[in-house]
């Protein structure tokens, strides 16, 4: 059907529907002329919206506005001839505002942020390899952050640019010339190792743990970065642990993560707490793919925390979560964990 017909249509019936009223001298006519115009089954409305399922698609939007108004238009003049007739024995409205018999719509819940079913799903296999789940604080203080990590105080892993130090009273006054005191800023913690030194001051040995949670660096957000982020640091300290343990750990972790039997590649490298230290990649779809760090509980470690290194020995690693997880559900960009849109956020239902 032509758009130009439909609409004369429409405005034939409001005409209609006008002259008539006018006629209409009693509630019971009044009844009468509403079935006739807006009946749900055969009112003259109901014939003419069935007419817009004929209309061209790129007309349908200006014949259903049209029609609304034609169908609003009637019902208030159904609403002022029942005032004139008398008020209240006057039928309220032309048509049933609400059908009680419609089945109920189930409200949207929400789902499982993707990095949570992560956090939750790592917890679970490292269970199964005996580590125990730890906490630690998000703020941390420079002794857990760095000292005792021998991460000395002229280190560049220490730079204001590379990390979240929070504004003390101490910190926006002036420097003072000599005072020779520790420095007692406190910062967003840039990595899980902070646990590390946590676990070692208060639990007994033999220890075998792993946290996980929020670090944070001043990055500029791209595909791969994001200022705040999550690691999983892994800890385990007994009286003869080896590297071979270490690799065999985190072999077994892989496989269980990502399935299948995952090939992991330790490439030498450099951390201030661990020695020697590891880069940790997989092969994943064909290529290597660094996953964290890890290495040997350095003997400096173990004395800042009153460990005797000739007695003890330990083997740490940090693995990126956020890597895991998009590797696992095969998200490409970081940003999209943290957008909160749940049309992306969906997607990750169990
Ligand atoms: N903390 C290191 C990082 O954030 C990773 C690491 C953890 C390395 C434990 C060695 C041992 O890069």
């Amino acid at each position: 059907m032509a758009l130009d017909q439909f609409l004369t249509t429409l405005d034939g019936l409001l005409e209609d529907a006008h002259s008539s009223l006018e006629r209409v001298g009693t509630a019971e006519a009044l009844e009468e002329f509403r079935v006739k115009y807006t009946g749900a089954k055969s009112g003259a409305l109901k014939s003419v919206q069935k007419m817009l399922g004929s209309i061209d698609v790129k007309d349908k939007p200006a014949a259903g506005k049209r029609f609304n108004q034609v169908r609003d238009r009637i019902e208030e003049l159904i609403a002022q001839a029942a005032l004139r007739l008398g008020g209240e024995s006057a039928p309220k409205s032309s048509g049933p505002l609400l059908d009680p018999t419609l089945p109920g719509l189930r409200p949207r819940i929400g789902t499982v942020h993707p990095i949570t079913q992560t956090l939750e799903h790592l917890k679970e296999i490292m269970g199964r390899l005996g580590f125990n789940v730890t906490e630690g604080p998000e703020i941390e203080d420079q002794w857990h952050n760095f000292v005792a990590l021998n991460i000395p105080e002229d280190h560049p892993a220490r730079d204001p640019l590379d990390n979240f130090y929070l504004a003390t009273a101490k910190s926006l006054s002036p420097p003072s010339t000599g005072s020779g005191e520790a420095p007692a800023e406190r910062l967003l913690r840039s990595q899980t190792s902070t646990v590390q030194i946590r676990v070692m001051e208060k639990e007994a040995l033999p220890l075998r743990i792993i946290s996980l949670g929020r670090v944070y660096r001043p990055d500029a957000p791209d595909a791969t970065h994001f200022p705040m982020f999550h690691q999983m640091e892994g800890l385990w300290v007994d009286r003869n642990v080896t590297m071979a343990q270490l690799k065999s750990v985190l072999r077994l972790f892989a496989t269980s993560y990502l399935g299948g039997d995952v090939n992991i590649r330790f490439r030498p490298s450099f951390f201030p707490f661990t020695e020697p230290s590891v880069e940790v990649d997989y092969w994943w779809n064909g290529q290597w793919i660094e996953f964290g760090g890890a290495g040997m509980v350095d003997p400096n470690v173990f004395q800042a925390v009153g460990i005797d290194p000739e007695a003890w020995s330990g083997f740490a690693f940090g693995l990126g979560v956020e890597r895991l997880c998009m590797r696992r559900f095969g998200i490409t960009d970081i940003r999209d964990l943290y957008r909160s849109d749940v049309r992306f956020l969906r997607q990750f239902a169990t």
